[in-house]
């Protein structure tokens, strides 16, 4: 049997890890052994074992291929038809045909073809080799009780429908019951729309013998005592919840307008049976609602006017560019298009991004709906500015924010220039690895009720955390959101999902996304059962100390919670748009009428009076695209990166240098509620279980590899091996892992290649000790010891220095960055000291505090932070510290820091002596 039905004891559908690369590999194969079977001079023995092979791989995909138009199951009855009458030359061109279609080399040619009978690869034609589709072809998902006449029917009826003007081509492809409808939309990432008739069974009759783990659980009593209308609503709730950009249709005999209105809003539209017209149009309608980008398509208009620039930028036309002897040599590379498209213009069918009123307005409309926000805004400078003006448009100087004291460097920038009362909070550390994991829901429920009880909750304002972390460790937004709710009904959140803009295309993810979450918890407060739940915790609670409201799983009061979550994206990080495309998306009950003028002008205060339109069209076509094709990216994506633990877990010799850290390694147990170890690798339902009640789970498609066996820290990895050797880009390392990402746009060739490099390096690696005399081998061991040994533990936030303190008790933790940060600006004020003078000065009791921000990288967060104490926790981390690149702190001179009489002159200003009259 050929090689994909061969990789473990499971079955081959499960063990692969893809079902979409087993199809596509199965097809492959069944194409090579028809092609073997075409030979005549072939001994009848050999023939007959290659026919077994050939039934067994039939039999591998035909029950994928039941959820598929094309080639879907009436070409694979096709094709045993004619294996058994032996025409294996007309065999072996449709298979070739599948198989190639399948891997993307060819174009399908029935640009009007709905048949779902052989056209393209007809089993008597083989299919014409050509350029990728200029028509992008779809399939359409019919669930219903459909006989085999009336299906063939419908498909005729469509097919005639079609233009060859159309945008979009579509095939059919029809299943019998609900649960086959839910397979197929998670199996079949080509539908785009669905057609439902009332009449579904509810269970499968197909075989889903290794396919099973796409049945999501379902209430079938439950559901038989629906109505038959609730039943189709439940269905088409069923298929949003995986697939929300799916059109979903309803097709009746009778009484639609009665059924009409009691659909809901997941349906666009319903239909008799005989309206195959409206049908067809609103399908293609549907897609092409999707397929539109308003911003590029005006941009790509424009830039096809003939136009007189007597304006600024003159390289837009090119004519400053193509016309020079000296810089033509850009337009050779750009190509002319970028400059016809580089133009100050906000009118002529363009628009202003600081004023949108017509295409860019438009396309973040589109871009909202695709995020699951109720409002969305571009940003062409990256999340550090999207960062930004979120949080200047919440805060008001002097008001507290919590926030996780590993972000990006920009919120500890943006709580600086906002003037915050800044609570760091610390996220569990892995020593190991050095790097930090993500902040327990304890220590923030900690904190808000320690606020609660010094009576200054009110001052508390907003909660920031990063989600998911660099590492990929993903929080329980729902429960953080609800439990912090509960004590603060009306907490601002701030989500910095600058690496999970990829998350919303996905149903495993997107019930983790900062969006997904507000409109669940909005609909949930809505929903009148909520209410007695929340009464009944609230009777329970009403004399509660603090610490059993930390252990409770606290429920917000619906009648006093207003959802305000923002989330900001680096689109470029993770999807397909220009270097520093970044979004807002915000769910913000309070946004029209309290805080849309405050985030214009937090807009206006960071957005340039020039955005780069590219970066914006950018924005606007990285939207089509995954609201098209997301699920399927996504899908293969995290598929890519279990291909690529497999192999490194598996490798005799990748894992004598390399482990791949899994769920275990990077969230301790106390996080992981459901007891899964391992759910990445685990099946989907435990991954499911995983994702559903885990304080924290981890992003399967980071792959973090720890390297300390092989002696080479990670950012000698990263520079000499990886890049200089290879040419393989990562970005993050530790001292002793290296972050490897997959995303959208990995291939499985890519994958391949990095394990081939991999492997190269270890043998490398192996060659490199062999070689070693004595002494050099005992240095190799002490630098392996040395990475694979507990480093000084990472340090927690110290504290701020009293005088910059926002609480005059002292009971509460948080500082006024901004304060220290502009009193850093006085040279008076400060002077530096080296290490070991931190260190005497530490050792001796006296206070020495950091008067800027210092970031070594990694690991990148803010060691040190203006107004900080520096602790000998601190510095002995500092010293055992193996970077290059430590920002804030000069080699020769040390750490900037305030002088002791600043200080105490500063505390003296922010605690004057108290007068006779106020001590009376
Ligand atoms: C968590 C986080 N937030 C924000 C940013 C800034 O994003 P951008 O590069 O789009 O400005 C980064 C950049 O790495 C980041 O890691």
């Amino acid at each position: 049997m050929a090689e994909v039905t061969h990789r473990t004891s499971r079955h081959p559908l499960r063990a692969y890890n893809s079902v979409w690369q087993l199809r596509v590999d199965t097809w492959s194969s069944i194409a090579d052994v028809t092609k073997r079977l075409h030979d005549a001079s072939l001994p009848h023995d050999k023939r007959a074992d290659l026919e077994g092979e050939l039934d067994e791989l039939l039999n591998l995909v035909a029950p994928v291929e039941n959820y598929w138009a094309y080639p879907g199951p009436q070409r694979v009855g096709q094709l045993r038809e004619l294996l058994a009458e032996r025409e294996y030359a007309l065999a072996s061109r449709t298979v070739d045909a599948i198989s190639r279609r399948l891997v993307g080399d060819v174009a399908p040619s029935n640009q009007g073809g709905l048949s779902g009978q052989a056209d393209d690869d007809r089993v008597d034609r083989p299919a014409a080799v050509g350029p990728r589709p200029t028509r992008p072809c779809f399939e359409v998902l019919v669930v219903g009780d459909v006989t085999g006449e009336d299906a063939d029917q419908l498909r005729e009826e469509l097919r005639r429908l079609q233009r060859p003007e159309d945008m979009f081509t579509y095939e059919l492809v029809f299943v019998p019951s609900f649960q086959d409808a839910l397979v197929a939309v998670q199996l079949n990432f080509n539908v785009q729309a669905c057609i439902i008739r009332p009449e579904f069974a509810l269970l499968s009759n197909f075989d889903l013998d290794g396919i099973h783990h796409f049945l999501p659980r379902m209430d079938k009593e439950g559901i038989e005592q629906r109505t038959l209308v609730e039943r189709v609503q439940l269905l088409g709730e069923a298929i949003g919840d995986l697939r929300p950009e799916l059109d979903l249709y309803l097709v009746g005999h009778a009484s639609i307008e009665a059924i009409a209105g009691r659909l809901g809003r997941r349906f666009h539209r319903v239909f008799l049976r005989q309206d195959a017209l409206e049908m067809h149009l609103s399908i293609l309608r549907g897609v092409g609602n999707r397929y539109q980008t308003p911003f590029f398509t005006a941009l790509r208009d424009y830039s096809r006017q003939p136009t007189g620039v007597f304006h600024a930028l003159p390289i837009s036309r090119g004519q400053s560019v193509v016309n020079s002897p000296w810089i033509s040599d850009m337009a050779e590379f750009y190509g002319l298009n970028i400059f016809l498209a580089e133009t100050s213009a906000t009118s002529g069918g363009l628009d202003s991004l600081l004023d949108p009123v017509g295409p860019i307005k438009r396309a973040q409309e589109l871009a909202g709906r695709a995020f699951g926000a109720q409002r969305t805004f571009f940003v062409t400078n990256g999340t550090s500015t999207a960062n930004k003006i979120v949080l200047q448009s919440i805060i008001t100087p002097g008001e507290i924010v919590l926030v996780d004291r590993n972000c990006h460097k920009s919120h500890h920038y943006a709580l600086m220039l906002a003037g915050a009362q800044v609570n760091y909070l610390d996220a569990y550390p892995l020593d190991h690895y050095s790097i930090y994991g993500a902040v327990p829901l304890s220590t923030i429920k900690r904190q808000l009720l320690e606020y609660r009880r010094t009576g200054r909750l009110d001052q508390v304002k907003m909660l920031a955390l990063t989600n998911c972390t660099f590492d990929g460790i993903v929080y329980d937004v729902e429960r953080v959101m609800e439990e912090c709710l509960a004590i603060k009904p009306d907490l601002v959140f701030l989500w910095d999902e600058a690496w999970f803009a990829f998350a919303a295309f996905h149903p495993t993810y997107r019930r983790r996304t900062a969006m997904a979450t507000a409109r669940r918890l909005h609909r949930r407060y809505r929903d009148t059962a909520y209410q007695p739940q929340h009464a009944r915790q609230a009777a329970e609670l009403a004399a509660a100390d603090d610490e059993t409201w930390l252990r409770t799983r606290l429920r917000p009061d619906p009648e006093r919670v207003r959802l305000r979550v923002y989330a900001t994206q680096s689109t470029h990080k993770t999807l397909s748009a220009l270097r520093q495309g970044s979004m807002i998306h915000l769910f913000d009950q309070d946004f029209g009428h309290r805080n849309e003028e405050a985030f214009r002008e937090a807009y206006m205060t960071h957005t340039s009076t020039s955005p780069n339109y590219q970066i914006l069209a950018s924005l606007d076509v990285g939207r089509r695209q995954v609201e098209l094709e997301g699920f399927e990216l996504v899908q293969k994506q995290v598929e890519l990166s279990m291909v690529l633990r497999e192999v490194v877990e598996n490798h005799p010799l990748l894992n004598r240098y390399f482990q791949i850290l899994t769920t275990k390694d990077l969230i301790p147990a106390d996080y992981r509620q459901s007891g899964i170890e391992q759910p990445v690798q685990s099946d989907m339902e435990q991954m499911h279980d995983a994702w559903e009640h885990d304080e924290f789970v981890l992003d399967p498609s980071r792959v973090t590899l720890s390297i300390g066996l092989t002696g080479v820290d990670g950012d000698t990895f990263k520079h000499e091996y990886l890049m200089n050797r290879y040419g393989i880009q990562v970005n993050k390392t530790s001292r002793n892992t290296v972050l490897f990402m997959t995303h959208i746009g990995t291939t499985r060739s890519s994958v391949a290649y990095l394990i081939e490099v991999l492997v190269m390096l270890a043998h490398e690696l192996e060659d490199e000790v062999e070689r070693m005399g004595p002494i050099d081998r005992r240095a190799h061991a002490r630098r392996v010891a040395a990475l694979t040994s507990q480093p000084p533990p990472l340090p927690d936030f110290s504290a701020f220095h009293r005088c910059f303190r926002g609480d005059p008790g002292g009971e509460t933790p948080e500082g006024d960055i901004r304060k220290a940060f502009f009193m850093a600006y006085d040279d008076r004020l400060c002077e530096y000291v080296t290490p070991e003078e931190g260190w005497d000065r530490v050792s001796k009791g006296r206070e020495v505090v950091s008067a800027t921000f210092v970031i070594p990288y990694p690991p990148g967060f803010p060691i040190l932070v203006p107004g900080q104490v520096i602790s000998r926790e601190i510095l002995a981390f500092m010293r055992a510290l193996d970077t290059r690149e430590i920002h804030g702190y000069l080699a020769d001179l040390g750490y900037r820091v305030f002088t002791e009489d600043a200080l105490t002159a500063a505390s003296s200003r922010s605690n004057p002596p108290r007068s006779p009259q106020s001590d009376s």
